[in-house]
């Protein structure tokens, strides 16, 4: 094989760093793959928009069969993003037998399973490690070098935006309408922030993690998502004086033949290696039955991360062409696996609420957490100042989920409590 030639579809930020990886890292990547590798197409929708990295603009076009439906081109690396026509454009490309790079989430994490079905049966190769966590290389590590292990549990943080604004209310006192407007203006936060802090966007990655982990077809719909737009200073504050740090996971489990995902904001302990995971920065925590508890951490976004995931897909693809065994690493699901019942879900809460700060208000509480049976590990009280009120905050220990909402709703409805919410804790 003495050349590749590659059509890339979508310039902008993903694009222009594989481009510039494509330019500067020319000579070893070909000395690593022993050919020349040819760019030959780009599709955009505006030809005549600046463009950061040098590129003859007869390469450009807006016609979207000049990159699909050319002969000559080997593989196709989409990155427009949506979901609609990247779809249309990956079929059509599979359908003519090219290979397949993306780095869209979207995409892969609602049609995955019919794309990857395609590929296979046209023996193509459809790789997809930027679409998780941008520059780490989590996909590969749960498919290869993890590939031996059964995996039980994973946690993840997995939306850089969403990070973003929790360390900034946590570490600089910051509300959460000014940590988003702070993560719009550096460019971690879209002008419509919706997936992100809705938590669509972290439940996504998810049920791509939970697929490759478990080969198991894990939906959407299946994922429980909570986002971050009801979690204020206080509740950083009063998390943090139990030793607690709030941040949005995703936790997809495997127990008992069932399977478990979920995104929300949760407490974890200080001391757990994901608390320290700041700003815009990923990671996943990984638990295999045989090694135990692994972490993979690093930048989950960006021109320069996500390229070098793009781009490692890319060698993986060329070197299954020269090897002639293109279509071969693609695991479909295996096994159906139903979603675990709400019931059978145990946890512990962190439970923070303003009371009458009137004698006997407090044991009104502890009294019915006892008569629920539900024990406390951590409590703590101060009275709000100005106010005949005090804030309370409680952990419990673990308690079965179905228990502890029915025993929050009583506790909401007695008449010392003036309001009050929940987040749960994950121990690890
Ligand atoms: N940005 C990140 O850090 C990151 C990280 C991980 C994964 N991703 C994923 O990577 C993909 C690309 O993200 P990005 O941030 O690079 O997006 P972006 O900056 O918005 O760039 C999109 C590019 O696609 C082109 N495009 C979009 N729709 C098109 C259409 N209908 N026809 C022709 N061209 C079209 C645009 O053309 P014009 O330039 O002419 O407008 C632009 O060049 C997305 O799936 C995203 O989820 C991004």
């Amino acid at each position: 094989m003495e050349k590749v030639s590659i059509g890339l579809l979508g310039f902008g930020t993903v694009g222009t760093g594989v481009v510039r990886l494509l330019t500067k890292e020319r000579e070893r990547l070909e000395a690593r793959t022993g050919c020349t590798i040819q760019l030959k197409k780009v599709l955009v929708r505006n030809k005549n928009r600046p463009r950061k990295v040098l590129i003859d603009n007869r390469n450009l076009t807006t016609n979207a069969a000049e990159v699909l439906d050319d002969p000559e081109i080997d593989i196709i690396i989409e990155l427009m993003g949506g979901i609609d026509e990247a779809y249309r454009y990956i079929l059509r490309a599979l359908n003519h037998k090219k290979h397949v790079i993306t780095a869209n989430k979207d995409l892969m994490a609602s049609y995955g399973d019919e794309l990857l079905m395609e590929a296979k049966k046209n023996h193509c190769d459809l790789y997809y490690e930027a679409s998780v966590a941008g520059g780490i290389p989590i996909l590969r590590t749960l498919t290869d070098s993890l590939a031996a292990d059964r995996i039980q549990k994973m946690i993840g943080i997995v939306n850089g935006t969403t990070n973003y604004i929790l360390s900034k209310m946590s570490h600089e006192g910051l509300s959460y309408e000014k940590a988003l407007s702070s993560a719009q203006a550096l460019g971690f936060a879209e002008a419509d922030p919706t997936s992100d802090v809705e938590g669509l966007d972290a439940a996504r990655k998810m049920v791509i993690l939970s697929h490759l982990a478990y080969s198991i077809p894990v939906k959407l719909d299946d994922v429980k998502i909570t986002g971050i737009t009801d979690v204020t200073r206080e509740d950083i504050i009063y998390a943090g004086k139990l030793g607690y740090t709030i941040k949005l996971v995703g936790i997809s489990e495997v127990n008992n033949g069932a399977i478990d995902v979920r995104v929300e904001p949760t407490l974890l302990p200080d001391g757990h290696p994901l608390a320290s995971v700041e700003n815009e920065n990923n990671a996943i925590y990984v638990y295999g039955t045989a090694l135990g508890e692994t972490m993979y951490y690093g930048p989950g976004a960006g021109e320069g991360p996500t390229a070098v995931s793009v781009m490692s897909d890319l060698l993986s693809v060329i070197r299954n062409m020269a090897l002639g065994v293109t279509g071969n690493h693609i695991f479909l699901p295996k096994r159906e696996m139903h979603t675990r019942k709400e019931s059978l879900v145990e946890s512990q809460f962190f439970v923070r609420l303003h009371i009458k700060d009137e004698p006997g208000s407090f044991s009104r509480l502890t009294d019915l957490f006892k008569e629920q049976g539900i024990s406390l590990e951590k409590l703590y009280q101060e009275p709000i100042t100005g106010q005949d009120a005090a804030e309370v905050s409680i952990v419990t220990h673990r308690t079965n989920k179905v228990l502890f909402e029915k025993s929050f709703e009583i506790m909401k409805k007695l008449d010392v409590v003036l309001n009050a919410k929940y987040f749960r804790v994950e121990r690890g």
